[in-house]
């Protein structure tokens, strides 16, 4: 990162709700002011930077400067419509209406405390996360429509598979640690411990592993299902910043949010790392 030091972004400087693109703006890879981004200047340094594949990075790029943008460049600012790219249930954004793009602390918190290796997120934790923010969804379905349903478990597979660690070339077997969650989405900084990754993550893998993280959602789901109709979840409500959120045990002691809320009363931090905290169930 020598060449590309971190600054934060100044006054008049435009953000986006992609905690990736922020990052790189932050670092000076692309524009920090976040204007004018070419379609073919985001295929190569998404490429370069994050070693996703040129599919993967076009169809990102597509999406951005034809969904969001105006000829072949668009603003950080332009991302942030809603139901273009941007979408609710995200991990780390709220939901519309109000301010959907800007990083919230309570939910990447809580996001980092659902670790479950002490390497930190695994892919079923991911698949967990995303389970608890589609709760969160005030839609009748409960659920995000087919295309940003799609879009949620890409960007979910990217947290893996672009930040994650371990499991040679199987995305699903990676960890996040803690500390590049927070450096990501918290600081929207590149980690110390960041290296350029050695597997590169194609357009059809990310495509696979999306269908693969639903498959465990469901199954969390179904099994969330089951445990409250033999009475092993316990539901308690907490408020918390006015908000109602209803908590629920399973019967293996975790904690789930399962309304509107994100659940930041139950994380602590100890100089940054999330701690677990078992409270008593009723
Ligand atoms: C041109 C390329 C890209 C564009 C236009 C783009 C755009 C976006 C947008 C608009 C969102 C907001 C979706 C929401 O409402 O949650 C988003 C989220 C996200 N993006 Fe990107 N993105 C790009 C590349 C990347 C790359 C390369 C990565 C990872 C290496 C990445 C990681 C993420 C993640 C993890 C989220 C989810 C944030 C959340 O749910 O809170 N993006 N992106």
């Amino acid at each position: 990162m020598g060449d590309h030091p971190f600054i934060s972004p100044g006054p008049g400087d435009l953000r986006s709700p992609c905690p990736a693109l922020n990052t790189l703006a932050n670092h000076g890879y692309i524009p920090r002011d976040g204007r004018n981004l070419h379609f073919w200047q985001l295929v190569k340094i998404q490429t370069e930077v994050f070693n996703i594949s040129t599919p993967l990075a076009v169809s990102l790029a597509f999406e951005a400067i034809f969904l969001c943008g105006n000829g072949m460049t668009c603003d950080m600012k332009q991302l942030r419509k809603h139901n273009h790219i941007e979408h609710d249930a995200s991990l780390s954004r709220l939901d519309a209406p109000g301010n959907s793009w800007s990083r919230n602390p309570h939910l990447i918190h809580e996001m980092m405390f659902r670790f479950s290796s002490p390497k930190g997120l695994t892919f079923n934790d991911i698949a967990k996360v995303r389970v608890a923010r589609e709760k969160l969804l005030r839609t009748k379905t409960g659920r995000l429509d087919f295309f940003h349903n799609r879009i949620a478990l890409g960007e979910a597979c990217l947290v893996i598979g672009v930040w994650g660690e371990g499991g040679g070339e199987d995305f699903s077997k990676r960890t996040v640690s803690t500390e590049r969650i927070r450096s990501f989405f918290l600081e929207e900084r590149f980690p110390a411990d960041w290296r350029r990754p050695t597997y590169q993550l194609g357009f059809l893998q990310t495509v696979n592993l999306g269908g693969q993280l639903r498959a465990i959602m469901d199954s969390v789901i179904n099994k969330e299902r089951s445990d409250a109709t033999s009475g092993k979840l316990v539901r308690r409500t907490v408020t918390f910043d006015g908000v109602d959120y209803e908590l629920s045990h399973s019967h293996e002691g975790e904690e789930d949010v399962h309304a509107n809320g994100d659940a930041q009363s139950h994380v602590h931090t100890n100089g940054g790392v999330p701690q677990k905290v078992v409270e008593a169930s009723q």
